[in-house]
């Protein structure tokens, strides 16, 4: 096979209907962080901190029926009732071990990609009960090739495994705005870079990514809350394996995390699972919508801006009301209340206990409290690639930061939340999701000059797809467009294909 980057003219490019590469991109914001997992802890206490987005219905023991009995959602549309979360991320300052917690700039985008199976249009709705985890918590490694393998071998051993694609499913995008050239697609990199490398390249932050598994057996969800998915081809689309035909929502989160704050500190990320590789990030869903409502949105919401706005049948809440949408404070359980959920002590909330390599095991505990259960100078990983000189001069200003990170938070309704964060940006934000993987991460090439002119442009991600013969490479491309307030941007997202024939 060959794979070409040449870029073609528009009218050899269009492979796909437009339903496949359809997809809208949900802005949600935090409503609570706090010690609970009702997938994985029903009824009790999680071992670690979340952050928790969506249905005020969110408890303990929370199922679709509790969140839609809900008074409100943290998400931007009114009619989404589900429950979104992952791990939050802490710092640990290695002079006195104590931990705070990294600010999430915005919230999290749950992106609903409308990905089909080959020869179909159909893509089903998550059914109503519907829940699932994706990642695992006690991974600490990754011990395939970085960056991937190009993904035309992702037919072939050991690529063609699930267990291979779990872990590709997770993405820690470095980012730096002040360096549009240095942009990473999405999905290229598995594992946490390890701090000197997110100091010196990722002056923006970083900016989390799970892909969920979309292939479903047609079963209800079961205990693990995992067996009854597997990922297709190429884990954010191709197709489905035989056993798992059926071809759901693909959900793919993204949270973005203010590491470049920490940049002066000498330290060490550690996710709040107990987790400095990054190889134990996961995320949580359980469905929240109306599943006939889901269906229709699924079949209707086609528009390729992936903007909720182009989406006739939501309903765009208000700001406020978003903002104003925490967990039911009586679903917390009193004992949460002594939980340092900022930080400030020498253990991560819940103690678990922090383990870099191999494959941790399950009830973590930390033995010895803090210190020496957390040597900060055993950070594995980083399978940072060696990059681009992303030299960027200026700052590491969390303020500063933060407002361009804030091109992924969907705008004024993260900046209303976000005190840390004074952006005020307007509108959707970027991203886009894809998936990627890939072969020509920008890292190390540099990004391919977007192909319409403007400064203010600055090539977004990369998106590979195949079908049949073909390869198409999407390049996601924004606009920065100042909108009246100082910091305030609008950003435009659309795209270029470039594409090959193999
Ligand atoms: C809502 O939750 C956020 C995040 O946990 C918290 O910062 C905020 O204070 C809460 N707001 C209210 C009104 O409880
Ligand atoms: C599409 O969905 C319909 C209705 O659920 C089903 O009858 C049909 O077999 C599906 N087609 C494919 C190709 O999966
Ligand atoms: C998609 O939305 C845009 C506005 O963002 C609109 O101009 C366009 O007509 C929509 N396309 C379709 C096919 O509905």
């Amino acid at each position: 096979m060959r794979f070409s980057t040449l870029a073609l003219k528009a009218t050899t490019l269009l492979l796909f209907s437009v339903h496949a590469n359809a997809f809208w991109r949900m802005p949600c914001v935090v409503s609570g962080l706090a010690r609970l997992d009702p997938l994985k802890y029903y009824g009790t206490i999680s071992e670690h901190m979340h952050a928790i987005h969506g249905s005020s219905g969110f408890s303990d023991s929370a199922g679709t029926a509790e969140l839609l009995a809900g008074d409100c959602t943290s998400c931007q549309v009114a009619q989404d009732k589900s429950a979104y979360w992952t791990p939050a991320l802490y710092f640990q300052n290695s002079a006195t071990s104590e931990f705070s917690l990294v600010n999430q700039v915005g919230g999290m985008l749950a992106y609903y990609l409308l990905r089909t199976n080959a020869g179909s249009t159909n893509v089903t709705a998550f059914p109503h009960g519907f829940e699932m985890i994706a990642g695992d918590t006690n991974q600490r490694e990754f011990k395939y090739p970085v960056p991937d393998v190009d993904k035309s071998n992702w037919n072939v051993e050991p690529y063609n495994t699930q267990a291979f694609k779990r872990q590709a499913a997770l993405g820690f995008n470095c980012l730096d705005y002040s360096n549009p050239g240095a942009t990473e697609g999405s999905l290229y990199r598995h594992s946490l870079p390890d701090k000197a490398y997110l100091d010196a390249h990722c002056k923006s932050g970083v900016r989390f990514e799970l892909m969920f598994p979309s292939c479903w057996n047609g079963k209800p969800t079961p205990e693990d809350k995992k067996s009854h998915m597997a990922y297709p081809s190429l884990v954010g689309e191709g197709d489905c394996p035989p056993e798992f035909p059926i071809r759901l929502n693909t959900l793919f989160f993204e949270t973005i995390w203010d590491t470049s704050a920490f940049a002066d500190t000498a330290g060490q990320f550690v996710i709040a699972n107990g987790d400095p590789t990054g190889n134990g990030y996961h995320g949580d869903f359980i469905m929240g919508w109306d599943e006939a409502f889901l269906q229709e949105a699924t079949n209707q919401c086609t528009n390729l801006s992936g903007k909720i706005e182009d989406c006739p049948l939501f309903t765009i809440q208000p700001i406020d009301t978003s903002t104003s949408c925490n967990i039911t404070e009586s679903n917390i359980p009193a004992p949460l209340a002594k939980d340092v959920v900022s930080g400030g002590a020498t253990t991560l909330p819940g103690n678990p206990a922090i383990v870099s390599t191999g494959y941790a095991s399950d009830a973590p505990a930390a033995s010895s409290s803090s210190s020496p259960s957390s040597p900060i100078s055993s950070v594995a990983v980083s399978s940072a690639p060696a990059t681009s000189t992303s030299t960027s001069t200026s700052s590491a200003q969390p303020s500063s930061s933060a407002a361009s990170v804030s091109h992924q938070a969907p705008g004024a309704l993260f900046a209303a939340k976000s005190s840390a964060d004074p952006a005020t940006e307007v509108s959707s934000p970027s991203t886009l999701t894809t998936p990627s993987s890939s072969p020509s991460p920008p890292a190390v090439t540099p990004a391919p000059a977007p192909q319409s002119p403007g400064s203010s442009q600055s090539y977004f991600s990369t998106e590979y797809a195949t079908k049949g013969q073909d390869v198409v490479e999407v390049l996601w491309v924004e606009d920065v467009v100042t909108v009246t307030a100082p910091s305030a941007r609008k950003r435009h997202l659309h795209k270029h294909r470039r594409g090959g024939v193999l």
